[in-house]
Parts: structure tokens; C-alpha cells; sequence
């Protein structure tokens, strides 16, 4: 097949495209390379997948209609696979606009695209930032219509938008709502990267609250692994990609890495945020029995994997603001 996936240059974007083209698929990838976090990161990402001769890298932005015309019209896409988004959750209260602009209207662009090239397979990262103030494990049916943040409400946002296209037009839409995705080359906005480089540079480590909050991370190979799954005949579905193990407190996680670098975390206590959730923890029946999926790497193993590729990619890692 050959897929667009949006926001190649991303964290999972990036895993998803190599795991795509290791099995054989033809990838074009679309990236615009913004500045909200460290783009040598991004760059690096986008190096490694150029290597490869099936992928494609356009620089460039969803949010750019004209474009993405363009492109739908010089290529034959068999799927789209929409991870372009902003991500983070508090600096979505800085800059509300941005995130709408992206994650809803660029998810428009995208559908419109898809409609008028007779493309009817989206596959569309969604959070589980969703399920706020509800009870756990989170349940795809649970209703998720208070989002706390404006990057969660821009997440609901493009997930009814796909709804809406999937009743008019017949498309065929995975929506996949991630759980805390940590890893190799992971966000620098995230505390995985950031804590594990600034524990091992003796840098005081910020921490929201008291670290007691938990989340249940999922490794990003099972993401996106899980996200190619997606790519079945679904009709309309909302899936949950998560850990669904008992969820690991943020303290536990310090303690981790204190472990495997043999150094130990100062920690400046900052008040907890009020667009964070306290906890996070999946109910993953239905990717098991729609995808045949489940996590294959535990925690641990995980963040020995992430400690690991920062330790062989300190020289350039240690430059990175984060
Ligand atoms: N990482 C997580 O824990 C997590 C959890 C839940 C949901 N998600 C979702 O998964 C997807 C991927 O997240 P990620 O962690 O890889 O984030 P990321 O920021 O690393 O990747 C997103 C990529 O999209 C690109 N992008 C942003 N806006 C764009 C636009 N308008 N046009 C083109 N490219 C654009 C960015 O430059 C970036 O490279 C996002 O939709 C995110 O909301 C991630």
C-alpha cells in the first residue's frame, strides 16, 4: 500500500513510518517541522526515515488546503494516517489557536482531500486526555464531553469531524486514543526524555505535584505497531492503545531512572497543573479483540530501552533544549 502519514517527523509518526516501510509499504511523509519543541530531534527523525527508498518526505503543513491538494493529486494513497498534531497538553493554554488550527482543521483538510480523491481509510491519533474526570480503566463508550484542556477539545474536535464524514461518505475511520507514549527519540516536552537528561546532567528535575499522579505508559514500537493494526476494515471505531496494566506514579518513574543511570534526582516542586489529569489507566478489550493487540514491552524493559538510546546518543542529545 502506499499511505500518507501526517507528522512523520514526530515522535510516533516517526516509529510508525519505519515499521510501515519494514513491511513493505511505500510511505509519503508529511511534516511541517514546527519549533514547539527542539527540531533537531525532528530532523534526526526525518534523516533516518530518508534513508529508507520507499518513504517520501514533503516539508510541509496540513493546514496548508492548497498543498495538500496538490499532493492528493499527485499521489494515489491506499490510507491516511493523521499523527500531525500539536501535543502538549499546557502549552495548549498558551496558545490555544495553533491547536485547533492543527489537530481540527487540519484534520479537515485532510477528510476533504480524502472525499474528493475517493480515499475512504483514515486512521486518527486521538488522546487519552479524553477521558478526564472519568472513572478507570477508561472505556471507549464512556461519555468524553467536558475536555480539560484546549488540546484535549481540539482532539474531540477532529474526532466528530471524522464521525460526521464517516456518515456522509462511507468512510472507513480508526480513531486511536493513546496512553502516556514513551521511548527512544521520545518528546522533550515529556518527562521521560526530560527527566532522564536532566538526572543525568544533575539538573533539578521540574515536577507538577507531588508524584503521586500516574499514567499508564505504553512504549511507542507497541504504538505503532498497534497503529498499522488500525489500518483494518473498522467502520467507525474508537480504540484504546494503552499500557492497561496497573498505571506507574511519575514518582516510581524517577526512582527508575535514578536506578539505571546510578544518579540521583533533585526535584523543584512545582504546583500541579489544572489542565493534567491525576491518573490515567486503559481498558484495552477492545484492541485486543479488534486488533488482536496488547503491549509486548513492560515498563521496565521500556525505560531501560529509552535510557539506553539517550546514553548512545548523549553527544548530541545533551545539546537539546528541553
Ligand atoms: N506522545 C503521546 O504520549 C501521545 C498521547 C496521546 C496522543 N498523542 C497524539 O499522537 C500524535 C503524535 O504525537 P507525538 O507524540 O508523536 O507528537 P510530536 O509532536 O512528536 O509529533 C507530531 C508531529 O506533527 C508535526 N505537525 C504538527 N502540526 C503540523 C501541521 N499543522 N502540519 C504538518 N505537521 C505538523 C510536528 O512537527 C511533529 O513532528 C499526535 O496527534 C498526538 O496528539 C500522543
Amino acid at each position: 500500500m502506499t499511505i500518507l502519514v501526517t507528522g512523520c517527523a514526530g515522535f510516533i509518526g516517526w516509529r510508525t513510518c519505519s515499521m510501515l516501510i519494514a513491511q513493505g509499504h511505500r510511505v509519503v511523509g508529511i511534516d511541517n517541522f514546527n519549533t514547539y519543541y527542539d527540531i533537531r530531534l525532528k530532523l534526526w527523525r526525518a534523516e533516518e526515515l530518508k534513508k529508507r527508498d520507499s518513504f517520501q518526505l514533503v516539508e510541509g503543513d496540513i493546514e496548508n488546503l492548497g498543498l495538500l491538494n496538490y499532493l492528493f493529486s499527485n499521489h494515489h494513497f491506499d490510507a491516511v494516517v493523521n499523527l500531525a498534531a500539536r501535543a502538549g497538553v499546557r502549552y495548549s493554554m498558551e496558545n490555544p489557536h495553533v491547536y485547533l488550527n492543527s489537530n481540527a482543521d487540519g484534520t479537515l483538510n485532510l477528510l476533504e482531500c480524502m472525499r474528493k480523491s475517493d480515499i475512504k481509510k483514515l486512521v486518527l491519533a486521538s488522546t487519552s486526555s479524553l477521558y478526564a474526570g472519568q472513572e478507570m480503566p477508561f472505556l471507549e463508550t464512556l461519555p468524553v464531553n467536558q475536555p480539560i484542556s484546549p488540546y484535549a477539545a481540539s482532539k474531540k474536535a477532529a474526532e466528530v469531524m471524522s464521525y460526521t464524514y464517516h456518515h456522509l461518505y462511507g468512510f472507513d475511520v480508526s480513531i486511536l486514543r493513546y496512553f502516556t507514549v514513551y521511548g527512544p527519540a521520545g518528546r522533550p516536552d515529556m518527562s521521560p526524555l526530560r527527566f532522564i537528561k536532566w538526572i543525568d546532567e544533575g539538573t533539578p528535575i521540574t515536577l507538577y505535584g507531588d508524584g503521586s499522579q500516574s499514567r499508564d505508559f505504553t512504549y511507542v514500537d507497541d504504538i505503532a505497531r498497534g497503529t498499522i493494526s488500525a489500518l483494518i476494515d473498522a467502520d467507525y471505531e474508537i480504540i484504546n492503545l494503552g499500557g492497561g496494566n496497573n498505571p506507574v506514579s511519575i514518582s516510581r518513574m524517577i526512582t527508575t531512572f535514578e536506578e539505571l543511570l546510578g544518579k540521583k534526582a533533585v526535584i523543584d516542586h512545582q504546583p500541579f497543573n489544572k489542565s493534567d489529569m491525576m491518573h490515567t489507566w486503559a481498558n484495552i478489550d477492545k484492541a485486543k479483540k479488534l486488533l488482536d493487540w496488547e503491549p509486548q514491552i513492560d515498563f521496565e524493559t521500556g525505560m531501560q530501552k529509552t535510557v539506553e538510546w539517550y546514553l548512545e546518543n548523549k553527544n548530541w542529545i545533551s545539546k537539546l533544549d528541553v
